[in-house]
């Protein structure tokens, strides 16, 4: 790996502020000054240090994110912000992306990471991974709905849902709690539109056992604990 890069994605400055920390003498490869950026580490091997700080190297990152209303789930679009805008340049860097998207209004959970493996164990729909959201609606459901999200909707082109779980979180039941274990596109707002009710709003409040961390505002993102990372593992590993 690039020394200037893995100085970088370990929070120590964009990566021309990096090579301006080179420059000064202050890098060192097992107590050696390196000051040129393109030169090639094995941070597994090596010993980098910063000054007098040692650079604790992990290969992937593991985020969780409070994705705002607005912001679109990909890496980089040249009109749209993107999730990855709100991120720390350590890791866009690290070439860190969204797992899974969320509609551009849709808020809530969003997972990013740059572990390409693991986003694909999570995001496969036979791991029947659950996704809880929270939704607002034009109208009332009740029991037909409920049955009907059971037995699995026929979406607008005409692919058959998993059965997912519906419930009120109201007395008039227009917020609604939908868990699925899939990710098709749209897929609540067209489950939804396929029992003639539209989302007004929705936000995504778990995703494979994780809750939303409430204490994260808008476009906050800390990285996963790991409690939480066991939580994913232990789900992952089930068949
Ligand atoms: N279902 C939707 O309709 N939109 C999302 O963003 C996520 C799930």
């Amino acid at each position: 790996m690039r020394l200037d890069k893995l100085v970088s994605n370990c929070g120590f400055g964009s990566r021309k502020e990096v090579k301006y920390l080179m420059k000064q003498g202050l890098v060192t490869v097992d107590g050696q000054i390196v000051t040129k950026p393109e030169t090639h580490v094995d941070p597994t091997v090596c010993k980098v240090c910063v000054g007098e700080h040692v650079i604790e190297y992990e290969k992937y990152s593991y985020l969780i994110m409070n994705k705002p209303a607005g912001v679109i789930s990909a890496t980089y679009d040249e009109v749209e912000q993107t999730v990855c805008d709100l991120l720390e340049d350590r890791y866009v860097m690290g070439d860190v992306f969204p797992v899974g998207r969320l509609d551009k209004d849709t808020t809530g959970l969003l997972i990013l990471s740059n572990d390409g493996g693991f986003a694909h164990r999570v995001l496969s729909p036979k791991k029947k991974i659950d996704k809880v959201y929270h939704a607002a609606l034009n109208k009332p459901f009740g029991e037909k709905e409920i049955k009907a999200f059971e037995a699995g909707v026929v979406l607008d082109d005409d692919y058959k849902t998993m059965p997912a779980g519906l419930l009120s979180l109201d007395e008039d039941g227009l917020l609604a709690q939908v868990t699925i274990k899939e990710g098709k596109y749209h897929q609540v707002k067209r489950m939804f539109a396929a029992v003639g009710i539209n989302v007004l709003a929705l936000k995504r409040v778990s995703f494979a056992g994780i809750a939303l961390d409430e204490v994260l505002a808008p476009g906050e993102y800390r990285r996963l604990t790991d409690a939480e990372l066991d939580k994913v593992s232990n789900l992952l590993s089930k068949d």
